[in-house]
């Protein structure tokens, strides 16, 4: 020990408190002496493999700080060089890549093996690509090594690692590194942080000797293929603070090792297999340290580990997505934890009265009655509870959601008593009787979502105050009546409104337009009157899905109407503007990754970013309703639109060949549905351009002449076309070379109008919801997926859950869809 505190000193003349090293670069005294020749030298030599002349005509430099680096002057004043009596000890290229060419990148040079007493080495996010340098394995003197978030490959393992006795941080996270972890990495002395996560890293970890750091406070192995056992000697590390084996496919874990760690307090295990843990006697279990967080989510465990019946200290727990069964063990109530996540398991039985403050057991099977509302955050969505909402609710509640148990009776008043409550969502139950004015009133509220109960009364009777900061708005299939509430003009942030499936009789809402929705519901209720809405501003930029069908609504649909509706209307370059819009969304629930360069969907040998694709869907249903006069020839300015429903109406005139404009974003297909009206004339021969027209119904209409044959046309079923007496061709009829007109259609059957293309109102609250307003919170009441990371694919399957036609076609990509694993925060 005393060698070791001597080279310390001797190193850095830091002060050393305790026996653990500590360091901290930003005390190096910067002693500028004269450069030696040789050290001079090697950082020229380093400058020139930095710098490839050959490239013509610009030579390329790699670093602004390599690029002023002069021979003329002393190389210790150098940028990002530190001297110690002449020599160098510290260099620092990190973040410091320019490229005035594309896309160049270099490898480390192994020159870099000359400066042998470096001892602070600072090459991340550098866009370094390549192997690590062998040369690597003689700068013995090296205490600190940063060669995070590069474009790093192939194995590890040549580098004489244990030559690095002073190594005290080793940073090679964010790379692409492979092969197996050389045992000699665990066995270097003074380390205190190992740093590899997201890396490709497999194979076993084996023993760790007795000579393993007992310095080290941080071991971060997370997001690589690592597997098999963990070994009990990984508690050879003593001083050991946080450990991190997050996704990787480790298979077991010694929860019973003869532990004399003091200092551990947070274990991640997340998105592994573990299947069991090393059976060990009760008191082994009580010699584990008391830990303070413990994440198992995403296991593959089947029963609660009994160890943690003596974890007296732990805080946090999470055992989420497990396969875990029977009842929830009383003793875990027990355990005064702040948070406790036990969703997505198959848990049963009753839950007593507790007071744990976060408690998410969602996607379980729980019955009974349910539990006090006495937590802050609570979510029991999803199990078979069954009884009234209990009336006693905590002041502290912010977020609660029940949906999807059976419960019933009325929503007590006092649901309105904790001061800060955003998120309630009671949907999917069988409640009943009136929606308690206090709530429209809330002023904390962000999300209602009290869709699919049997609630009765008028909805007119609901105050909307001017402090009204509802995002997302769902009373959908109710039993609601009265007039649409005028003071919802108050609700200024509100991006979702679903009142659909009701008894809402009134004229059309048009205050709704000066509100920023991107969805809009108000399907099957007894609107009436017309949609122009001549006396208001609004312009709906955002909307993505408006539903109107089946209502009394009528009139003509001028293009005034909808020409501002960018969302729909937008090519991809306004898109993109769209997109930052949602992105920026995102970011305020903090998940945040960013698109470009996680997801990228190749199609057709082109590569289109997946949620360009996502936001490409949209939808107008204005079917079954009395709308009359022409179809607006305007509506081929929808370019990216997914569905149009116009089925079921009084529309006359002629199909506008602008139709022949429509560009979906990407190659999704559009569904149009015109059936059931009173168009007439000929199909325009400008339909056939449209090859990813994926949908036509125009039957039941009066149009005439020959339908256009084409390469999309070709696959449309009879059903289109029948019951419309003057069109003939295929695939009504075999084609009459003759030329004469065919024998009308008559009689066709009623064709499946728009069934098919029905918005999944279901899910699409409550995801949409996720999507816009309480991101992760709202996320979790539907999916137990891996949020964060696989955030992408959360957002694709909404869309396929809300169109769910799509998976279909989507399909076919999906072997394409590959997963750029180097996630960026
Ligand atoms: C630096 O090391 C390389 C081998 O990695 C060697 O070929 C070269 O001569 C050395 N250069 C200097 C200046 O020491
Ligand atoms: C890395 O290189 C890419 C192009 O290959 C460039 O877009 C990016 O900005 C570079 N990163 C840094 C930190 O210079
Ligand atoms: C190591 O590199 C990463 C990436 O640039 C950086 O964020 C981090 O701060 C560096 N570590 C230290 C201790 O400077
Ligand atoms: C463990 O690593 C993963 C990613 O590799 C990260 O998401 C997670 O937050 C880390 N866990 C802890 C407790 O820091
Ligand atoms: C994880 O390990 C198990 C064996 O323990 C193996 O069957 C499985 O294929 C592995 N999964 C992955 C994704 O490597
Ligand atoms: C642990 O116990 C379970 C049954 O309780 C058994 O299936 C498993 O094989 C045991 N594992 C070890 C490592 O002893
Ligand atoms: C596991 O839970 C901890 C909190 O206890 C959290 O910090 C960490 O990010 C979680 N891990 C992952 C991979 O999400
Ligand atoms: C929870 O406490 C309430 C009184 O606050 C009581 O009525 C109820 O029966 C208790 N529930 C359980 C499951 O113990
Ligand atoms: C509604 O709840 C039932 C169980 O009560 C569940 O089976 C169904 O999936 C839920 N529906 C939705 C749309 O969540
Ligand atoms: C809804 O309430 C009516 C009476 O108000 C009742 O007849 C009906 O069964 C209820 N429906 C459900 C699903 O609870
Ligand atoms: C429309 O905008 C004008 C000015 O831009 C404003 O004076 C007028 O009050 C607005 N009308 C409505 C109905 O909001
Ligand atoms: C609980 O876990 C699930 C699934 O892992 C996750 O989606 C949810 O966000 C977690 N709940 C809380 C409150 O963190």
């Amino acid at each position: 020990m005393r060698h070791l505190l001597q080279y310390f000193f001797l190193l850095f003349l830091i002060p050393v408190s305790s026996t653990i090293p500590t360091i901290s670069f930003t005390t190096i005294p910067a002693v500028h002496s004269l450069c030696t020749k040789d050290q001079q030298l090697s950082l020229l030599h380093l400058k020139q493999s930095l710098t490839p002349y050959n490239h013509k005509p610009y030579p390329r430099l790699y670093s602004t700080k390599v690029m002023y680096w002069d021979s003329r002057t002393d190389c210790c004043f150098w940028d990002g060089v530190t001297c110690s009596s002449g020599r160098v000890v510290g260099l620092d290229f990190s973040g410091e890549t320019i490229n005035t060419g594309i896309g160049y990148r270099s490898p480390i040079p192994s020159a870099i093996g000359n400066l042998t007493s470096l001892r602070y080495l600072d090459l991340s996010n550098s866009n370094f690509t390549g192997s690590i340098p062998k040369t690597m394995g003689n700068l013995k003197q090296l205490v600190y090594l940063n060669l995070s978030s590069n474009m790093l490959n192939g194995p590890i393992d040549s580098i004489q690692w244990e030559n690095l006795v002073n190594l005290i941080d080793l940073r090679l996270y964010n790379n692409l590194l492979e092969g197996s972890i050389p045992s000699s990495i665990f066995a270097l002395p003074l380390l205190q942080f190992l740093l590899f996560s997201h890396n490709q890293f497999s194979g076993q970890l084996h023993e760790f000797s007795d000579a393993s750091s007992s310095y080290l406070l941080s071991l971060d192995l997370s997001s690589n293929n690592l597997e098999g056992l963990i070994s009990s000697s990984i508690f050879n590390f003593h001083a050991l603070e946080s450990l991190n084996l997050s996704s990787n496919n480790f298979s077991a874990f010694p929860f019973n090792g003869p532990q004399q760690l003091k200092n551990l307090n947070e274990i991640d295990l997340s998105y592994n297999s573990l299947l069991f843990f090393y059976n060990g006697t009760t008191s082994s279990y009580s010699s584990f340290p008391n830990i303070v967080r413990l994440n198992l989510t995403s296991n593959k465990l089947r029963t609660i580990p009994d160890f943690l019946r003596y974890q007296s200290g732990l805080v946090k727990l999470d055992l989420s997505q497990n396969q875990i069964q029977g009842m929830i063990p009383k003793w875990i109530w027990g355990l005064d934890l702040f948070s406790l996540n036990l969703s997505c398991n198959s848990f049963s039985g009753h839950v007593p009265n507790f007071t744990t403050s976060v408690v998410d057991l969602h996607s379980n099977q729980l019955q009974g009655p349910l539990p006090s509302l006495t937590a802050e955050f609570m979510d029991y969505s999803r199990n078979h509870f069954s009884s009234s909402i209990p009336t006693g609710i905590d002041d502290s509640l912010y977020f609660l959601s029940l949906s999807s148990n059976n419960l019933h009776g009325i929503i007590p008043t006092s649901i309105c008593n904790p001061r800060f409550l955003q998120v309630l969502d009671l949907s999917n139950n069988s409640l009943s009787g009136m929606i308690p004015r206090c709530l429209s009133a809330k002023e904390s509220l962000g999300v209602l979502n009290l869709r699919g109960n049997n609630l009765t009364g008028r909805v007119s009777n609901l105050e909307f105050p001017g402090w009204c900061s509802l995002s997302t708005l769902d009373l959908g299939e109710n039993q609601i009546k009265g007039e649409f509430p005028k003071s919802l003009a108050n609700c200024s942030g509100l991006q979702l409104l679903n009142l659909g499936n009701n008894l809402i009789k009134d004229a059309f809402p048009c205050l709704l337009m000066n509100l920023p929705l991107h969805v809009l519901n108000l399907r099957s209720n007894q609107f009436y009157g017309g949609i122009g809405c001549p006396n208001t501003n609004g312009t709906w930029p955002m909307l993505q899905i408006i539903d109107l069908a089946h209502n009394n609504l009528s009139g003509q649909i001028l293009a005034r109407f909808f020409m501002t509706w960018k969302s729909m209307m937008a090519d991809s370059r306004e898109k993109a503007k769209v997109l930052e819009f949602s992105q920026e969304q995102e970011g305020e629930f903090g998940v945040g990754y960013s698109f470009e360069d996680t997801v990228k969907v190749t199609s057709k040998g082109s590569e289109r970013v997946l949620v360009k694709v996502l936001t490409a869907y949209t939808l107008i249903d204005f079917s079954c309703n009395k709308f009359s006069g022409s179809i607006p020839k305007e509506m081929g300015a929808f370019k990216s639109l997914y569905v149009l429903n116009l089925s079921g109406n009084a529309f006359t005139g002629k199909i506008p060949s602008s139709f022949g404009n429509m560009r979906p974003v990407a190659d999704a297909g559009i569904a149009t549905h015109l059936s059931h009206n009173k168009l007439s004339g000929q199909i325009p021969p400008q339909l056939v351009k449209l090859t990813f027209l994926e949908v036509l119904d125009l039957s039941n209409n009066q149009l005439v002449g020959r339908i256009p044959t084409g390469t999309q046309f070709s696959t449309f079923p009879k059903d289109s076309f029948i019951g419309n007496k003057g069109l003939w061709g295929p695939p009504l009829t075999v084609d009459n070379k003759a030329g004469l007109p065919p024998p009308p259609t008559v009689n066709g059957r009623p064709p499946n109008s728009g069934h098919h293309h029905e918005v999944n109102w279901d899910l699409i609250s409550t995801e949409i919801g996720f999507t816009f307003g309480f991101g992760v919170s709202i996320g979790s009441l539907v999916l137990c997926k891996r949020l964060s990371k696989w955030y992408y694919r959360a957002m694709y399957n909404i869309i396929l859950k809300i169109f769910p036609q799509l998976e279909e076609r989507i399909g076919i990509h999906r072997r394409h869809v590959h997963i750029n694993r180097r996630w960026r925060r």
